[in-house]
């Protein structure tokens, strides 16, 4: 796709708060490129209309240039039509009382109509992120809604547990984050994921040296570094009483930016993608894996070493993305 033409980004959830810090950086650039027009397509549910114009008042008076227009919609046809990217945000959020299977059957009723708009509606080569939690099986579902729509183009955001996996090892290394490369998240966007730093490396002046080499730690390494990053999410709503918002929206827009840009030669992030076998996990769900990527396709990372503390705990958010699969597709029969 040239700089020329058009693109059609689709942001759900769009009146939420992820969404008021991710659409700017979406017209700012940050994600498709500085020279990349595009039509923001906002979709939230009619409760949240005229907030959601407020927001576009907003867009508007940011007087940037590559807004080409902005539709404002309820309607999934409308909003997926001719989609190039799908950015899917918006989800039931927990209330109190509610029990996990309320949220399941919630959810997946959102992502069946979704996942189904987008098989019927959307371009054939659209490229699919879910946010909306629980976001691996939200993503499973959008995807198998969408048999029209290859497997590999559904992806789901680990990208902010990678970040946070790299800021805790540059704040504990005192070294700058963008020196600290190859972490890697496994498995769940949730509290059971595998943050993993072991083929990880700092760039020091004198050279790339392996984490462990400049966090001489394993104690910390194999536990409060495990621990700190698959409680943030949790630690961030118990402090803020609103989950994650402005690093949410961050690792969204390095998600996709890197899906279509690509990763540096060598480098790999860390992505919910189908799973393929690799490392044990059987095709069937979406799995965070290291990848590398390149023209717009991804690339599990092959052949890393995995020890049993690591298999443990591969195995264990394996487990639960199995048991969530089997409680949230009982509704989408
Ligand atoms: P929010 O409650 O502020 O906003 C959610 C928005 O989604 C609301 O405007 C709501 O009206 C809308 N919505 C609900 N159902 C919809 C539907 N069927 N179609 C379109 N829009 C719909 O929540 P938020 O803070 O923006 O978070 C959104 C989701 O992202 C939550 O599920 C949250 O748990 C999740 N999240 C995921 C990650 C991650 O790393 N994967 C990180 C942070 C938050
Ligand atoms: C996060 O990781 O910050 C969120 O997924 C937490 C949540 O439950 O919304």
């Amino acid at each position: 796709m040239s700089n020329s033409e058009i693109v059609n980004v689709v942001i759900t959830g769009a009146a939420g708060q992820i969404a008021y810090s991710l659409i700017f950086n979406v017209i700012k650039g940050d994600m498709f490129g500085n020279d990349q027009k595009i039509k923001l397509v906002l979709l939230d549910i009619p409760a949240m209309i005229d907030g959601l114009r407020g927001v576009v008042m907003e867009i508007e008076d940011c007087a940037y240039p590559l807004v080409s227009s902005i539709v404002c919609t309820t309607d999934v046809k409308e909003a997926f039509t001719d989609a190039h990217y799908a950015i899917l945000v918006g989800a039931m959020p927990r209330r109190d009382g509610m029990e996990r299977s309320d949220l399941l059957k919630a959810n997946a009723a959102i992502f069946k109509v979704q996942g189904k708009a987008i098989n019927d509606y959307a371009n054939k080569n659209v490229k699919v992120l879910v946010v909306g939690n629980p976001a691996n099986t939200n993503a499973l579902i959008a995807s198998t809604c969408a048999p029209n729509i290859p497997k590999e183009n559904f992806s789901c955001l680990t990208r902010l547990d990678h970040n946070r996996a790299k800021a805790q090892i540059a704040l504990k290394a005192n070294v700058n984050v963008k020196d600290v490369h190859n972490v890697i998240i496994w498995g769940n966007h949730s509290s059971t994921q595998y943050p993993d730093s072991r083929c990880g490396y700092i760039n020091l002046p004198t050279g790339k040296t392996p984490i462990s080499n400049v966090i001489k730690n394993d104690q910390w390494l194999q536990g409060e570094f495990i621990t700190t990053v698959q409680k943030r999410g949790a630690a961030i709503i118990s402090a803020r009483k609103l989950s994650s918002a402005a690093s949410a929206a961050k690792a969204i827009t390095d998600h996709m930016h890197d899906w279509v840009f690509g990763t540096p030669e060598g480098e790999y992030v860390s992505m919910g993608v189908p799973s393929d076998g690799s490392y044990g996990i059987p095709e069937g769900i979406i799995f965070s894996f290291p990848v590398t990527i390149k023209n717009g396709k991804y690339t599990i990372v092959q052949g890393l070493p995995i020890d049993p503390f690591s298999r443990a705990l591969i195995d264990s958010t394996h487990s639960e993305l199995i048991q969530e699969k089997t409680s949230a597709f009982q509704f989408i029969e």
